[in-house]
């Protein structure tokens, strides 16, 4: 099969699919303004070839404040002038499916920038507009409503009202964010806003883009009908799990989805999508079938420990759901949300690296053990089924960064919690590409987050010709995946219980030593280890893929 007739014709070819996340502004520079741009991506589109991925992902590239990295969107049919134009998006679309990489972008649809025309029309415009109407504004409590609708709170912060000036100089209504104050959300009871997105997907899938990924897919719909949502906690346990929880995964947003996936199936093959759903677990396969988007993230894997029942447990959980959505499950170990697993892995466990990293951890980050896990977790992964999503500089092994100064730290997770926000800046400090120069080969003109002096050490220069480097291992286990991934079965093997080994239906198997000494290996034919092995057996932390026939 020729990479073009892949490219048009197959319509599940998102099943198996690895994606590579791109965090536009941190992946490479081309005009040396310090912030990436799709220049920089387009040029570094021969690595990304040698990298044997299926597409790539990119987070918001669009017109922002950067309020919050960019998901705060002030149009959402538009390149950040900082970023390039549209002109050079389509460029990229071309050149990316002539070397048989897909396009996946991001949609943000709970909320929109502040500086949208639409909320820039709703300050402007009278109480009780069409223009307001399109957004959550409410009068606030007290003599002069100057107290918020409710004691409803963020997750970038405490409040999640703000109270707005009206055109008159008054003090005025309160919006609802459930994000940053530069993020109101939409209204999804308002037909124009359904109808701009619909537009906005056709925008972009007439460009040729193949695939979506949904920002906080399950929060659109809410009922504010009742008594007004107060203080709460974010995780999916508090979320009802019949559709009535009053603004998170209501049976509406289902609905939403169902005419969004009759756009996708306008296109030839069929637009896809991943769901970013933080609904409980049993409610992702809404999100996942074939009426909706078809895919939805699991994230299980990116908060394990490292631990061979967590994982075994949670692989089984997830390859089953997505057998009754008819869907694919998904894979994840970090994205630009979160800690980089090098350093969650050389964590003791049960840290809570969700709640404090600015400053670093005590203990400090064991990143011998970190760096050997993430390397034996990453080829585990890639021998499942379904389809990985990887994030950028995993695969040169970056640390996170956690001594990033906090005068320069950007993240509004940490800024507007004050004492008590993590930044996920750490995550988010833009790549080395070389092993010595301006902003190690990121740009010429400096990084817009400060990078370790250590970088260049990480760099694709330094590990390019490396053996055993991360790159070259992330190389030669996604070419080979590429040969072996063909059906979407697993099955167990029984294993000593220091060891996780299943085995696809073609004789490939996986076998990961969770443990901190050296394991014989089963019988078979060694393909690729993440580590060189010791005395002829498994190194600690470390993954074998073999062939023993079936
Ligand atoms: C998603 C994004 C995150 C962003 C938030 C608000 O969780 O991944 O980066 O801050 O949505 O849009
Ligand atoms: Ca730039």
């Amino acid at each position: 099969m020729g990479e073009h007739t892949f490219l048009s014709g197959d319509s599940t070819w998102w099943r198996q699919a690895v994606i590579y996340q791109i965090y536009p502004r941190s992946f490479s520079d081309a005009n040396g303004d310090g912030i990436g741009d799709l220049r920089g991506i387009i040029n570094k589109l021969d690595y990304l070839k040698g990298l044997h991925i299926d597409g790539v992902w990119l987070s918001p590239f669009y017109p922002s404040e950067l309020a919050d990295g960019g998901y705060d969107v002030a149009d959402y049919r538009n390149v950040d002038p900082r970023i390039g134009t549209l002109e050079e998006f389509d460029e990229m679309v071309e050149k990316f499916h002539a070397a048989g990489i897909r396009i996946f972008i991001d949609i943000v649809p709970n909320h929109s920038s502040d500086q949208h025309v639409w909320f820039q029309e709703a300050l402007k415009s009278p109480k009780g507009s069409a223009a307001r109407a399109r957004y959550l504004f409410f009068d606030g409590l007290g003599e002069n409503g100057e107290l918020p609708p409710s004691d409803l709170n963020s997750h970038f912060g405490p409040n999640g009202w703000t109270r707005i000036t009206e055109p008159d100089g008054t003090p005025g209504q309160w919006y609802m964010h459930l994000f940053a104050k530069e993020q109101p959300d939409f209204n999804w009871d308002n037909q124009e806003v359904r109808d701009d997105f619909l537009y906005t997907l056709r925008f972009w899938s007439d460009r040729g883009v193949d695939g979506f990924r949904i920002d906080v897919a399950h929060a659109l719909a809410k009922d504010l009908s009742g008594k007004m949502p107060g203080y709460r906690e974010w995780g999916p346990e508090s979320i009802a799990l019949d559709g009535s929880d009053p603004i998170f995964d209501r049976n509406e947003v289902h609905e939403i989805y169902k005419t969004w996936r009759k756009v996708f199936n306008e296109y030839d093959p069929p637009r896809v999508a991943v769901a970013e759903s933080g609904a409980p677990a049993a409610r992702r396969p809404l999100y996942a079938s074939a009426e909706e988007l078809g895919q939805a993230f699991n994230f299980d894997l990116m908060s394990a420990n490292w631990n061979r029942k967590d994982y075994k447990k949670i692989i089984a959980r997830n390859l089953k759901a997505s057998k009754s959505d008819g869907s694919s499950s998904t894979w994840v170990l970090s994205n630009h949300d979160t800690i980089r697993h090098t350093a969650r892995y050389g964590l003791p466990k049960d840290t809570n690296w969700d709640a404090w990293y600015v400053g670093g951890f005590k203990p400090a980050v064991n990143y011998q053990k970190g760096f050997a896990r993430a390397r034996g977790a990453i080829m585990l992964m890639l021998a499942l089924p379904g389809s990985t999503y990887i994030y950028q500089g995993e695969e040169l092994g970056l640390p996170e960064v956690l001594d990033i100064p906090l005068d320069q730290i950007q993240d509004p997770s940490f800024l507007r919690n004050p004492g008590k926000g993590r930044s996920r800046d750490g995550c988010r400090v833009p790549l080395p590409w070389s092993l010595t120069g301006s902003s190690f080969g990121f740009g010429s003109g400096g990084a817009h987050l400060p990078q370790p002096a250590d970088w260049g050490s990480y760099s694709v220069e330094a590990q390019d010709h490396t053996t055993w480097s991360f790159l070259n291992l992330y190389r030669e286990a996604l070419w080979r995946r590429r040969q072996l991934q063909t059906s979407e079965d697993l099955k167990w093997v029984k294993s000593s219980k220091k060891l996780l080994h299943f085995a696809r239906p073609n004789g490939w198997h996986s076998v990961t030593n969770f443990s901190d000494k050296p394991v014989k290996l089963p019988k078979g034919e060694v393909l690729q280890t993440s580590a060189p092995l010791v005395n002829g057996k498994l190194g600690a932390y470390s993954t074998a893929w073999l062939f023993i026939h079936p």
